[in-house]
């Protein structure tokens, strides 16, 4: 799919030619006079359209118009998430004629309602065919994003290439996280990561089970000794600024798949343990943007990645191990994975001497009961940084919501055998997990964010989000 913005005056968007003009209408905004003008005040006398939310009305080949349909959809207050529900609304009106080429008009435009149409037309085309090939891949090929002046234009010229390259890591997030555990395994991982490198100051590296274990990660490499597949610890780095600024690590859980491990979680639902991947779906995903922007910056990506397997091998209630930082861990329950993992990483991050580290991660169920699959959980031990993030996640319309790491709340962590265990009780188990992880990152400003609520959706609508990648671009180039 090709983006490309342009200036459409009234006369020109009578003139344009397109499968389908999606014409969004504010309620202050006025339209310049022409024949679009005459057909919207035609239907809003009629009561057609009018200022509620997503209420649309489409018109098949309107006389004066060179376009073969034009959906005029109410955006409401115009604010971005109106916008973003508009879009989708004309999208799905738009279903079963199938547009090759789409034009959408935005009588204003300011950068997150920029951004909101074009994810909104990216994740409305989206289909899903790596396993399904008898799946209609997507036709949509060509969207036009029009505004009414040069003026206008110009000014949103650095929002639109930041949403293009947006959607591209949105895109491959959401690939990724879609594919089954058999098509997406720690090793497949890696040569996506590898092929990222192919950007221009961006490289890649990819340890294997042999150089995990001589890093010291016990922890991590103890989860991944209960499966088949081969660990992988993968290394992306994007330099793009000069080698003494500091650089921001993001550090992506990558469990290709959940069973729980001898912990084993129940049948029921389990098939939906192949997403435990995307917080490092979202790794990749955000330096697929960043090989597209070049922004001037220094950003490490760091993926542990393994299958948690129940196995003859396989960590068992009451096994401790030592992660790299030289921490015991009495692992209680095997199905608690993520952080034995992530721990290690968070400690190897510490070469970098990171200006902060965030870490990503479908890490709680007890994190989509608090906060639903709205928000993502954030956690963090800087005001400052989790400011930023909440920040970036409104403007992203990626938002997310912070939770309180006081100590008391890693009381339950306490072990007799070990320098902590890996899980307290079940109440308040998003806040026990970040406190878990707060123990391997002391050394710079860092925050958690539990994506486990926002990553995927069930149902019918089954599928990955590729989320938080709008936040996170939005905070790397912002801060
Ligand atoms: N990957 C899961 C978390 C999860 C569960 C995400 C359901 C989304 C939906 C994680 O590894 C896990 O199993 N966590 C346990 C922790 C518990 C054993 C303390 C959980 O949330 O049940
Ligand atoms: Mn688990
Ligand atoms: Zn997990």
């Amino acid at each position: 799919m090709n983006f490309e913005l342009k200036t459409l005056d009234a006369a020109a968007a009578a003139g344009h030619k397109t499968d389908a003009l999606i014409v969004l209408l504010s309620a202050e905004a006025k339209l310049p006079a022409g024949t679009l003008a005459k057909w919207v005040a035609d239907a809003r006398k009629s009561g057609d359209i009018d200022a509620t939310p997503s209420k649309l009305l489409t018109l098949w080949h309107p006389e004066g118009m060179q376009a073969t349909r034009v959906v005029l959809v109410s955006t409401g207050d115009g604010q971005a998430v109106r916008v973003r529900q508009a879009v989708t609304a004309a999208m799905g009106a738009l279903k079963a004629a199938a547009p090759k080429h789409v034009t959408v008009c935005l009588p204003d435009a300011n950068a997150p309602c920029l951004q909101a149409v074009a994810q909104a037309v990216a994740d409305a085309s989206y289909t899903y065919t790596a396993t399904k090939p008898s799946a209609k891949a997507a036709v949509l090929k060509r969207v036009v994003l029009a505004l009414p002046t040069a003026a206008k234009t110009k000014a949103v010229k650095p929002a639109f290439e930041q949403a293009c390259a947006q959607v591209a890591g949105v895109a491959l997030a959401k690939e990724w996280g879609n594919r089954p555990a058999n098509h997406a395994t720690p090793t497949q991982l890696g040569k996506v990561a590898q092929g990222l490198a192919k950007h221009k100051r961006m490289s890649c590296k990819v340890l294997g089970p042999k150089e995990i274990e001589a890093l010291g990660m016990g922890s991590f490499a103890a989860v991944a000794r209960g499966s088949r597949e081969p660990m992988r610890f993968i290394v992306l780095q994007y330099n793009g600024a000069a080698k003494t600024v500091a650089p921001t690590v993001l550090v992506g859980k990558g469990i290709t798949f959940d069973t729980g491990g001898i912990s084993l979680k129940p049948g029921a639902g389990m098939d939906e343990m192949k997403f435990d991947m995307c917080g490092a779906a979202s790794v990749l995903g955000t330096f697929e943007a960043l090989g597209l922007l070049q922004p001037n910056i220094n950003v490490v990506g760091l993926i542990p990645t393994c299958e948690n397997m129940p196995d003859g091998l396989a960590l068992k209630p009451g096994d401790v191990v030592t992660s790299m930082s030289g921490q015991t861990i009495e692992v209680l329950n095997t199905d608690a994975e993520g952080r034995l993992i992530l721990c290690d990483a968070l400690t190897y991050a510490t070469r970098f001497k990171p200006s902060a580290v965030i870490d990503i991660a479908t890490l709680t169920g007890a994190c989509v009961i608090a906060l639903g699959h709205v928000r993502s959980g954030l956690f963090s031990s800087s005001d400052a940084l989790a400011q930023a993030l909440c920040d970036a996640g409104e403007a992203a319309l990626d938002p997310c919501w912070r939770l309180p790491l006081d100590d008391e709340y890693a009381d339950g962590l306490k072990s007799n055998f070990a320098d902590v265990a890996n899980v307290g009780g079940r109440e308040g188990g998003a806040i026990t997990a970040a406190k878990f992880l707060q123990r391997f990152a002391k050394d710079y400003p860092w925050a958690h964010l539990d994506i486990a609520g926002s990553a995927w959706k069930s149902g019918a609508a089954k599928g990955a989000t590729g989320r938080p990648v709008g936040l996170l671009l939005q905070y790397l180039l912002t801060a």
